[in-house]
Parts: C-alpha cells; structure tokens; sequence
C-alpha cells in the first residue's frame, strides 16, 4: 500500500498547484472529520490525497478509458466528461497504484456524484471535498461545515441538495445517482426524526 509521502509526491506533481492545494486541503478536513466521527484518520488523510487523481486528465482521456474499461454508467457522463473523473480516478488508483483498499476506492468513486450506499468513509470524502478550508465561500457553507461535525448524514442531504441546487440554477444536467443518493439520506434523516 502507498505510504502518506508517496501519496504527497505523487499527487504534487500529478495535479495543478491549485489542485494540489484543494487534495491537501481535503486530506487535512477528512482527517479531522475521521477523528470526530471514529473512523481511521490515516486511512481519510491518504483517501483525500488522492481522491482527485484523475481529475487533470483531458476529457477526451477520461471518456476513452471510462469507455475502454466498461465505467459509463448513464448518458450523462458522455456529456459531461469532467464527471468520470471520480469512477476513472478510482479504477486508476487500483489499476497503477495497486490500491485495493475497497473503503477508499469507493470513497473516490463516489466523491463527486455521491451514491445510495456510502460507507462512512465515503461520507467523509464528498464533505471534506465541499468544505476544505480552500473552497470559495457558497451560500449554506459555513451550515454545511458545521453540520459536518454533528451529523454526517444531515450533512451529505444539505450537500447533495446543495450540488442539485447549482446545477439547477446554472441549467446543467443532474444525475441520476445524485438524486437517488438524496432521496436515500433524506429517507435515512426523516427515519431518525421521531413524529410528532
Ligand atoms: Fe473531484
Ligand atoms: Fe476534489
């Protein structure tokens, strides 16, 4: 398995200096948020390091490897390459690195579109991507930050509402996963909270 250094190394001169700065900025909030939630903060400072290993590669790259190794899942991803950056990321890090730590795959297979069946980890991953301390401020941030540390899953439902609400207003396609993974977290909350 890689070791922090070599993630660091590898990762510095793989990405842009400002994308650089954004995996270290995640590494460090997943790390924190592993600490409060009782997960592994070794495992969430390597998983945000490389979380966007694949995200400086053209989109005519991403969508031929994406469609060479069978990773298209819906029609959305042709049109918007930059989205198979996640799955192909996380297909590369198995595939070049030798990674098989399955928990951090899966977390930087999900950490753009999100999904139904999030580990822990994975949660971790799609907020620490959100609210690193690098991100420009967006309405709902400072709320966002501050649901991450009390609850997980209240967060990735304000997160996920939160990403389908910039595609809307900008007129972008959403994904399917996107909104089945907030259908989900939104059952999971109301579930939680007691009737009146
Ligand atoms: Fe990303
Ligand atoms: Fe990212």
């Amino acid at each position: 398995m890689i070791s922090q250094a070599e993630a660091l190394q590898l990762i510095r001169v793989k990405l842009s200096d400002s994308r650089w700065r954004h995996s270290l900025g995640v590494a460090m909030t997943a790390q924190g948020l592993a600490r409060q939630h009782g997960e592994n903060p070794d495992q969430a400072y390597l998983a945000g390091i490389l979380h966007d290993y694949a995200r400086d590669l053209p989109e005519s790259e991403l969508l031929a490897l994406a469609r060479c190794h069978n990773l298209i899942e819906d029609e959305v991803e042709v049109l918007v390459p930059d989205l198979l950056h996640a799955r192909v990321g996380s297909w590369a890090l198995r595939r070049e690195l030798g990674i098989d730590d399955e928990d951090l795959l899966a977390a930087v297979e999900y950490h753009t579109l999100g999904s139904e069946k999030m580990s822990k980890l994975a949660k971790i991953i799609f907020l620490a991507d959100m609210i690193e301390p690098g991100r420009r401020p967006y309405p709902g941030l400072e709320n966002l930050r501050r649901l991450c540390s009390a609850d997980l899953d209240k967060a990735m439902l304000v997160g996920l509402e939160s990403t389908i609400s910039h595609c809307l207003e900008r007129g972008r396609l959403l994904h399917p996963l996107t909104v089945r993974a907030r259908n989900a977290f939104l059952l999971a909350c109301q579930s939680r909270t007691p009737r009146m």
